[in-house]
């Protein structure tokens, strides 16, 4: 693992700007299983992440690296599709990468998307969840994407987390839910490093610590997308019950996550919508 800095952050901007002239100011990252909504962004142009120098590769089944941009509901954005892992061996700022990329193209406004288990027992596999806070359980531990020297030019060097998550965008994301009729929770996302899924015995440690949902992604993006000064709405897409006794012949797979991606993903599309429909066209 090897930590990135504002040279290798520079590098991957320019390939990118090398291939096109778009300025996107919405930034999504499209977690498990709900790669193929960039399938929905207007006349993109499609970058595979693996000809940009630095990018780390994506190496997981139903995360196809490549960047789409274009435009969404009358937004320019950029879309990321098969984010790279901390379980893929990547360094926290490797996998921030990305975040830090559309920080310099100027985005204001990141919509992180993922696959979570679901540890409050009132969520159903294919409910959304909004989420109102996380717990980086890998960043409280020292893995955090800000480790190492501040660079003044991304942000501060103690940044304060209290509003991770935009109230404002979330407000906007209750309001299209519930004229939609999409069944959506909000709650406390917990991001672990993974690949392994969680032990009973940690499941209900997670559930005691304030988590409502678990899962390998998001914490550090959203911690490098506040960093940066961006707006950050996170919603998890509810894929599987956690399973919280050893007694139970239920165990999670990712062949589950992705078929419950398959529920999820018309209702996140629909969200997404909404969602940009009601942006500003280009404020910051
Ligand atoms: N645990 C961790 N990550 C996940 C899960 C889970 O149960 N489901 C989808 N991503």
């Amino acid at each position: 693992m090897s930590q990135f800095g504002r040279s290798e952050i520079e590098a991957a901007l320019a390939a990118v700007r090398e291939r096109t002239q778009h300025q996107p100011h919405i930034g999504l990252v499209l977690g498990s299983g709900l790669g193929p909504l960039a399938q929905s962004i207007d006349d993109a142009v499609i970058i595979p992440t693996e000809e940009l120098p630095h990018w780390p590769v994506s190496t997981v089944q139903g995360h196809a690296g490549k960047l789409y941009l274009g435009t969404l509901e009358g937004q320019s954005v950029i879309a990321l599709r098969g984010r790279s892992h901390l379980y893929e061996g990547y360094h926290p700022s490797q996998v921030a990468l990305s975040i830090r990329v559309m920080q310099l193209m100027g985005v204001h406004t990141v919509i992180l998307t993922n696959a979570a288990g679901g540890l409050n027992e009132a969520y159903t596999p294919g409910d959304l969840m909004l989420i109102a806070d996380h717990i980086n359980f890998v960043g409280l531990a020292g893995l955090n994407p800000l480790l190492g020297a501040n660079d003044e030019r991304l942000g501060p060097r103690f940044p304060s987390m209290t509003h991770v998550y935009d109230r404002e965008l979330r407000q906007r994301a209750r309001e299209i839910a519930q004229s939609q009729h999409l069944p959506l929770q909000e709650g406390v996302y917990v991001g672990i490093a993974g690949p392994s899924f969680e032990t009973p015995a940690e499941i209900r440690f997670l559930r005691m610590i304030g988590a409502d949902a678990v899962g390998m992604s998001t914490v550090v993006e959203a911690t490098a997308a506040r960093h940066g000064g961006m707006r950050v709405l996170g919603i998890s897409g509810i894929t599987n019950k956690a399973v919280d006794s050893t007694e139970t012949d239920a165990e999670p797979t990712h062949e589950e996550v992705l078929e419950a991606s398959k529920l999820i993903a018309p209702r996140m599309e629909a969200l997404l919508r909404g969602v940009l429909r009601g942006l500003p066209r280009d404020t910051r």
